[in-house]
């Protein structure tokens, strides 16, 4: 049985001040439920994030990170920095990270391999762009993608990734992926896991959607077979609205 996972991703978004205000408010309306529910922030809020969560069943996600335990990388963390602060989960090859800031098939899978020797679990995005779908590429490079990023992990240690499916055309731009695309694709995904593993495995693997997701869409999205969760951008930086996202 895979837990519904649904994370806020905040991407370059508030203040310390701003995600402790956040915090305070959605604690408050967050009621235990079977739902895993996480936020990823920039570095700088996640000590006072994993404080103000502390007990309430919500976890912290960093968005980034770097392979190598320590060394001249200037501007990096490594995992056990994250570690010491005590961060659940991280995210691996966000679409932005890879248009912007050089991560390729090959860093992500580094990323990976370093975070699974560590206690923090994993995201992994993958997605095509708007030109790889017109073209129907896009089974053939997310799957390249998810090959290339679990290469020489064992089955063991795949089950402990979350994939999230990430069309870029989708992301921020307020056009949704139809609920049959996206769960098009993750089942693809899943057959790609099938492939790489087993079926066993391949069907432990959480996998989420996102990319414009709403609390106008958010039930419809998790109401597919294929999706166990979403990883929502815009949406997660309001209270009101994330709730009405994880009780979808
Ligand atoms: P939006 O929900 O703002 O489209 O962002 C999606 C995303 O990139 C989450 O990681």
């Amino acid at each position: 049985m895979r837990i519904p996972f649904i994370a806020g991703n905040w991407k370059m978004y508030k203040t310390i001040a701003e995600a402790k205000a956040f915090a305070k408010e959605f604690k408050a309306l967050y009621h235990d439920t079977d739902v895993k529910t996480a936020i990823f922030a920039p570095f700088t809020q996640l000590q006072s994030l994993v404080s103000e969560f502390d007990g309430s069943g919500i976890a912290v996600g960093a968005q980034n990170v770097h392979f190598e335990k320590e060394g001249a990388f200037t501007g990096e963390l490594s995992v056990q920095m994250l570690e010491e602060i005590k961060v659940d989960y991280c995210l691996v090859g966000h679409s932005e990270r890879r248009q912007y800031f050089g991560e390729t098939d090959e860093t992500v899978n580094l990323k990976l391999k370093a975070l699974l020797c560590s206690k923090i679990l994993p995201v992994l995005c993958v997605g095509e762009n708007l030109e790889e779908r017109e073209e129907g590429k896009a089974k053939l490079l997310v799957g390249a993608q998810v090959k290339a990023a679990f290469d020489g992990i064992d089955s063991k240690d795949a089950e402990k990734v979350t994939v999230a499916y990430e069309p870029v055309w989708a992301i921020g731009t307020g056009k949704t992926a139809t609920p049959e695309q996206a769960n098009d694709m993750c089942a693809c995904i899943r057959e790609t896991l099938t492939e790489l593993y087993d079926e066993e495995t391949a069907d432990r693997i959480v996998i989420q959607y996102g990319g414009s997701v709403k609390p106008e869409n958010a039930t419809e999205i998790m109401n597919m077979e294929e999706i166990d969760g979403a990883l929502v951008g815009g949406a997660s930086l309001e209270p009101l609205k994330f709730i009405e996202i994880v009780n979808f």
